[in-house]
């Protein structure tokens, strides 16, 4: 089923949503448009159907385990050079053939794999996204999601009346804490966030250009794909790598295969303390979504402290649309509140949290997902 809604025949007034195909089984609406409807005209547009396609958004764990099931046993891997029976899949995986055909068939009809027949199975490019030894492979994400973010998720309601974050109820310390004890746990971490990074940010920002400036930082650059990224494409800048003493050794490696040991300075610190100094472009990519304002004024502030009035701080975000318009900055915002004590802005927060640190906000370069925030320091604080 698919509904439209149009805005909007008088003042203050939403027509009620138009059912245009009953045989497709999914409802959108396009951006800038809206779910409100009138009161009155509320009981027009709902009937069983719309239960089964609640009961459908409720069984959302389902899937998600699902996914974690094929890609903790590595089926996609398994598919990556031709289609398989679910016997040679069960093989491979040390797995049940019944449980794990139940699995396939059910991953089929969302088009992680796609059936052939009742035995056999082969990968989508959906699919494909869970290869292990593909570059940017969204598995360690499924593995990661789920065995460290799944089971705190359970105590959402607490969070929602206390404002704790459930990382928090369930683990007993912060999120971060708890996966820095976890050597594995902390690696697939930072490995899901150079994935993100390099299938969601980088093919983004290929066309972006950096604004002038020769040392470029990457504040919480965890592995250090973006900043290697950078030094890649402007082979004239020197690059400042700058994570928590645990985190930021593993960019090492990723400066060395890129051949960018000599330009780049590994600095391992604290934001909450102080940053690098001598640099002409802070990048700050996924971090401020991460903390509370206050935590966030702290970190831009000790950015304005160590920069020169003029030097530039590009935030890359997630910015959130206004309004009810469908944006995966939403959904982010919901594991920001589960996880962490932070959450996606739209962009009037971010100019106004900017701005009490000193920095002017002077475009947003958008893209659909992430958009860079450009910003100037404009006097040392
Ligand atoms: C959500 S990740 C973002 C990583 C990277 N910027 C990216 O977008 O892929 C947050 C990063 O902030 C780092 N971090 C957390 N607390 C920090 C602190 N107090 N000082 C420096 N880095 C910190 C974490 O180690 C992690 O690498």
């Amino acid at each position: 089923m698919h509904w439209t809604a149009r805005q909007h025949t008088g003042p203050g007034k939403y027509e009620v949503y138009e059912r245009l195909n009953r045989e497709e089984n999914h409802m959108s609406i396009n951006p800038g448009e809206s779910w409100a409807v009138n009161d009155e005209d509320r009981s027009t547009v709902t009937d069983g159907t719309e239960a089964l396609r609640m009961v459908d958004m409720i069984l959302g764990f389902t899937l998600s385990q699902a996914i974690y099931v094929a890609a903790k046993l590595d089926i996609a891997t398994a598919l990556a050079e031709k289609q398989r029976s679910v016997e040679e899949l069960a093989e491979y995986a040390q797995a049940q053939p019944d449980f794990l055909r139940r699995i396939m068939r059910t991953l089929a009809s969302h088009g992680v794999f796609t059936q052939y027949d009742a035995d056999n199975f082969g990968l989508t490019p959906l699919g494909s996204t869970l290869i292990a030894s593909e570059e940017g492979s969204v598995r360690d994400a499924a593995i990661m999601f789920m065995e460290t973010q799944y089971k705190p998720f359970s105590k959402l309601v607490e969070t929602v009346q206390t404002g704790k974050s459930a990382a928090q109820l369930y683990y007993g310390r912060p999120y971060f804490a708890q996966i820095a004890l976890q050597p594995e746990q902390l690696l697939g971490f930072t490995k899901t966030m150079a994935a993100t990074s390099s299938q969601m940010v980088l093919p983004l920002l290929d066309h972006y250009q950096l604004p002038e400036g020769r040392v470029v930082a990457d504040i919480g650059g965890a592995d250090g794909t973006l900043l290697a990224h950078f030094l890649t494409q402007n082979k004239d800048r020197q690059g400042v790598m700058f994570d928590l003493p645990h985190v930021v050794g593993s960019s090492s490696k990723v400066f060395a295969a890129a051949n960018l040991t000599s330009r780049v300075e590994i600095v391992a610190g604290d934001f909450f303390q102080s940053v690098p100094t001598g640099v002409d472009i802070y990048i700050v990519k996924q971090i401020l979504h991460d903390w509370t304002d206050d935590e966030c004024r702290q970190i831009l502030h000790n950015i304005a402290k160590a920069a020169a009035p003029g030097a530039r701080v590009l935030i890359i975000e997630m910015v959130v649309p206004d309004g009810d318009i469908p944006h995966p900055s939403k959904t982010i915002d919901l594991v920001m509140m589960g996880m962490l004590t932070g959450k996606e802005r739209s962009r009037e927060e971010f100019r106004s949290l900017l701005s009490e640190a000193g920095m002017m906000l002077d475009q947003v370069v958008e893209t659909p997902g992430y958009s860079v925030l450009e910003t100037t320091v404009l006097a040392a604080v």
